[in-house]
């Protein structure tokens, strides 16, 4: 592959500078319900569980440097389960001349239906570096990552925006024409900025009025998704598709609600069996030796952190619940259901 700035420069000059996206293979995400990338909680065996409702399905965000010197650690964020048969994986660089020699290398090891790169990162350690949401900010950088991917890449390449970085300057309106224009094939808007992170709602008038701008251009809406009723609110916005994060961490089974418009009054021992068969994921993922077992309990408990912030629908007096909501403490129907309500983790080690 290539090895220095000027063999890339070259090389893309050869290659005619972009690549028209006709010539990839084409990528139709319409109406479909996407499993947001989550580092950490959206390992192998998580998306396994969700993948039963959920159609699309993204890898955790691997970093472009760390693929490049080899790590075995962050190539395997990148495995795909048999079941996920719409599949991308998340890249995340500041350089275009790495992230290209990353889309190469990927291109021809890796199994994918897309590869979308990460300009929604927050944290300090990306965002300094250049990387994630400070791209959005470095359009030159920015388009020569995006021009440079699509030129290497057999797939299609999609992009994972936030509104911007500061809280009252959006920048997304200004930047999507862009994108569309380098050829990407598919933008990912979620509805708030650097600065906001999980502070205030989401914005749905901006990507609404997003979604328009990037017509003809698929835009995915992302943010609050927690009940079918978000989701069809989301949809209305004239977006080409949502996309879930905390709410399928919160609510795994949130995918089989939308798909079936209903509120399901999931048993604590429905429950419970999902997480048997995350252990199961877990053990055949990671191995059932001592480092396997410890991977899949640490994952779990992860997970948990995430699931006790359900409400069970049976309980509420006024559905659905909202992801901002904060409840006052409350006891289940029975032990077990308290338990899973509890924000203790010596209660999620119990379970
Ligand atoms: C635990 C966790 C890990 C995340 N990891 C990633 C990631 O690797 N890549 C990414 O683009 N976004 C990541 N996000 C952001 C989500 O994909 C999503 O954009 C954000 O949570 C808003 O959606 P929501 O309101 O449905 O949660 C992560 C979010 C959470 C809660």
């Amino acid at each position: 592959y290539l090895t220095s700035k000027d063999e890339f420069h070259a090389y893309l000059q050869a290659e005619g500078g972009s690549k028209n996206r006709e010539e990839d293979e084409e990528l139709d995400l319409q109406g479909k319900l996407y499993l947001a990338p989550l580092t950490t909680c959206g390992n192998l065996p998580f998306r396994r569980i969700c993948k039963r409702f959920a159609d699309v399905t993204c890898g955790e965000m691997a970093v472009c440097t760390n693929l490049l010197q080899g790590q075995s650690s962050e190539w395997a964020l990148l495995k795909r389960h048999c079941t996920e048969d719409l599949f991308g994986v998340q890249l995340e660089g500041a350089f275009p001349d790495t992230m290209t020699k990353c889309a190469e290398l990927l291109n021809q090891t890796i199994e994918m239906d897309f590869v979308d790169i990460n300009v929604g990162c927050p944290i300090d350690l990306v965002y300094n570096k250049g990387g994630g949401c400070a791209l959005m900010t470095r359009s030159n950088k920015f388009e020569q990552i995006v021009r440079g991917m699509n030129t290497v890449l057999d797939v299609p390449l999609t992009v994972k925006i936030r509104t911007g970085v500061q809280e009252k300057v959006n920048l997304a309106h200004k930047i999507i024409p862009n994108i569309r224009a380098w050829g990407a094939s598919m933008v990912t808007l979620h509805g708030r900025s650097r600065e906001q992170r999980y502070t205030k709602v989401a914005d749905w008038d901006y990507i609404a009025a997003c979604a328009k701008i990037a017509n003809p251009m698929p835009l995915f809406g992302n943010g609050d998704i927690l009940s079918y009723e978000d989701a069809n609110r989301a949809v209305q916005t004239g977006v080409s598709g949502i996309m879930v994060a905390r709410g399928a961490l919160i609510k795994t089974w949130l995918f089989t609600e939308i798909k079936e418009q209903r509120h399901w009054d999931i048993s604590s021992g429905e429950r419970f069996d999902i997480l048997k068969d995350f252990t199961n994921y877990g053990l055949e993922h990671w191995g059932s030796d001592t480092q396997g077992v410890e991977k899949t309990r640490k994952f779990m408990l992860e997970w948990l952190s995430f699931l006790c912030r359900y409400i069970p629908a049976g309980l509420l007096e006024r559905l659905p619940q909202k992801i901002n909501e904060r409840p006052p403490y409350y006891t289940g129907r029975d032990y077990l259901e308290t338990l899973m309500a509890s924000q203790n983790v010596d209660d999620w080690i119990k379970i």
